[in-house]
């Protein structure tokens, strides 16, 4: 069924199922990759706050969770060169294994400006989360990204945590632009 978000159509591309079933498969393999660390994840407001506290659910060991919200589109559906910085992580993240947990890659320009950024902090590793990937907009390989969702197409998203005009992040599906 078609949605309306201020003047765009939307229609349905990935439901609420297949979400819950990847975010568990996701779950397992850190879960496998991080049983002998005390990881510290590090969510990337706004857009996956949905993802970040379903995705946490799943980890069985002991883990930390930070916050870091960083913006690229504010506003439009396409990503802009600079990226603002609009709140920093605050925890000290030196010798840690960080796992950056972030709602969708596009060209790749937030999670290279972020990555760079904790890097100068010296953790012990720095893994990447992304619940989508746009394979076709990426601009440069991100050696970090170890975990993805869904591939999609290089087309606008909305819903489970992405907006359009900061409305659309209430649906449980994601949708794309018609
Ligand atoms: P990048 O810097 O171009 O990779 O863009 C990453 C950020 O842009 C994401 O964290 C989102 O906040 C936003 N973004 C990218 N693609 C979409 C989309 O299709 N819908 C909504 N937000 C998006």
């Amino acid at each position: 069924m078609k949605i309306k978000i201020a003047d765009l159509e939307f229609e349905p591309l990935i439901s609420e199922k297949l979400i819950v079933e990847r975010t568990k498969a996701i779950g397992q393999q850190l879960n496998a990759d991080y049983q002998n660390s005390i990881p510290v994840f590090v969510g990337v407001l706004n857009g996956s706050f949905l993802f970040i506290a379903d995705l946490i659910k799943q980890i069985e060991g002991p883990c930390e969770i930070a916050f870091t919200k960083l913006a690229s589109y504010y506003g439009g559906t396409t990503s802009k060169l600079k990226i603002r910085d609009d709140i920093d992580l605050i925890m000290d993240i030196k010798d840690r294994d960080v796992v950056i947990i972030e709602d969708i890659v596009d060209t790749g320009n937030t999670l290279h400006y972020l990555i760079d950024k904790l890097k100068q902090r010296n953790p012990s590793s720095i893994a990447v989360c992304s619940l989508l990937l746009k394979p076709a907009a990426l601009l440069s390989p991100i050696e970090e990204l170890k975990y993805v969702g869904f591939e999609i197409e290089n087309e606008f998203v909305v819903g489970y945590g992405l907006d359009y005009q900061e409305m659309g992040r209430n649906l449980r599906d994601i949708y794309k632009k018609v």
